[in-house]
């Protein structure tokens, strides 16, 4: 029987989502890739034990999660196997978030936002994650097929079922986010965070001006793909191998070619040399430098990268040289 350890909480701290009262680990690992119907569960089991005995009390999921058509909803599905066998002691001390928003099943209401396909897709990812209620529940994207006011309401609603604690957004950009917040702000909707793309790569979040919103409306960013696929960790300092798959919202990156981009990530692995900090411990550092961000979200099967990662904690600060050094780098 798994008991947790003791030391889960020792030496790390929290960050709030913006100024609410949402506490999450500066690092939480996601169920993307890999956690679905057709990987090894006990090895899954393994690696979400061990992230909680680390600290690590925030896990992200989505009703698509899994694999591939017949898998979808499989990722919450093992997730809750867990949660019922070997984490329901701790359900209060766990932040569960899931999505919905991208197909789930059939037919017109397995995809989108409309009141329908919230209020169903509640309910069925509870009943796969083996709980009563969500502490955050994303509407997964945009849907311009649906009125924004009626995805807002209804993520309203699910907060006064009692479903979910808090709600959030995902992959949502500055105008449809700046109408999202006026209207959740009249129902006083607990709005938290927009979950977006965002790594040592990638700064549109900032760029864009969200980062800015987000902070003026005392609501948080959380970072999804903050190793960018895995990019940005020391697996493919040598090269980058044709099975590479990159998330839609890094495929600039690869403009100028493999090569150049190889060579851009060895420059930025020597000034994480120097800081004593892999890639990987520096682009999550890079990330957590900036306060709206609540939390980075990971992705990883094994053990020695999660601990890796969780050791860019040690050095979150960045003097003026390294931050010009890196700005030239990656503008
Ligand atoms: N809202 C959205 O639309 C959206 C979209 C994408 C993702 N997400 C969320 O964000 C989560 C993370 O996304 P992601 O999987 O793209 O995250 P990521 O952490 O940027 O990339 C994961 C990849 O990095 C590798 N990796 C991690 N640490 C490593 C290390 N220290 N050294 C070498 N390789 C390392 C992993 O391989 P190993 O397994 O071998 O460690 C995996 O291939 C998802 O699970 C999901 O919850 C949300």
């Amino acid at each position: 029987m798994y008991s947790a350890s003791d030391n889960r909480y020792t030496n790390k701290s929290v960050r709030h989502a913006g100024n609410t009262g949402l506490m999450l680990p500066p690092i939480s690992l996601g169920l993307w890739r890999h956690f679905g119907s057709a990987d090894p569960l006990s090895d899954r089991r393994d690696v979400i034990l061990h992230a909680f005995d680390k600290g690590v009390f925030h896990f992200d999921v989505a009703n698509h999660y899994g694999n591939g058509k017949s898998g979808f909803g499989s990722s919450e599905e093992l997730l809750g196997q867990i949660l019922k066998n070997d984490l329901k002691p701790y359900r209060d001390e766990l932040v569960i978030s899931t999505k919905v928003g991208y197909e789930i099943h059939d037919g017109p209401y397995g995809i989108g936002t409309s009141r329908k396909s919230l209020l169903q897709g509640i309910n069925d990812s509870l009943e796969r994650l083996n709980l009563d209620y969500v502490d955050v529940y994303y509407a997964h994207r945009y849907d311009d097929k649906t009125p924004i006011e009626e995805t807002v309401r209804a993520l309203d609603d699910i907060v006064r079922s009692g479903k979910a604690l808090y709600v959030g957004v995902s992959n949502y950009e500055v105008p449809e986010m700046k109408q999202a917040i006026a209207m959740f702000k009249k129902l006083g909707t607990p709005f938290v965070l927009d979950q977006m793309s965002m790594n040592m790569l990638n700064n549109h979040v900032e760029n864009s001006g969200l980062s800015n919103l987000l902070k003026d409306n005392g609501a948080g960013a959380i970072a999804y793909g903050p190793l960018c696929e895995g990019l940005l960790s020391d697996r493919y300092l040598d090269g980058i191998t044709d099975n590479f798959r990159i998330h839609p919202t890094n495929a600039n990156l690869l403009d100028d070619g493999k090569e150049a981009l190889v060579a851009k990530l060895n420059k930025l692995n020597d000034i994480a040399k120097n800081r004593d900090q892999t890639l990987s411990q520096m682009s999550l550092a890079w990330l957590l430098r900036d306060p709206v961000v609540a939390s980075v979200i990971i992705g990883t099967t094994n053990n020695d990268h999660l601990d890796e990662n969780l050791k860019a904690l040690d050095n979150l600060t960045f003097s003026t040289d390294e931050v010009e050094q890196i700005s030239q780098l990656i503008k």
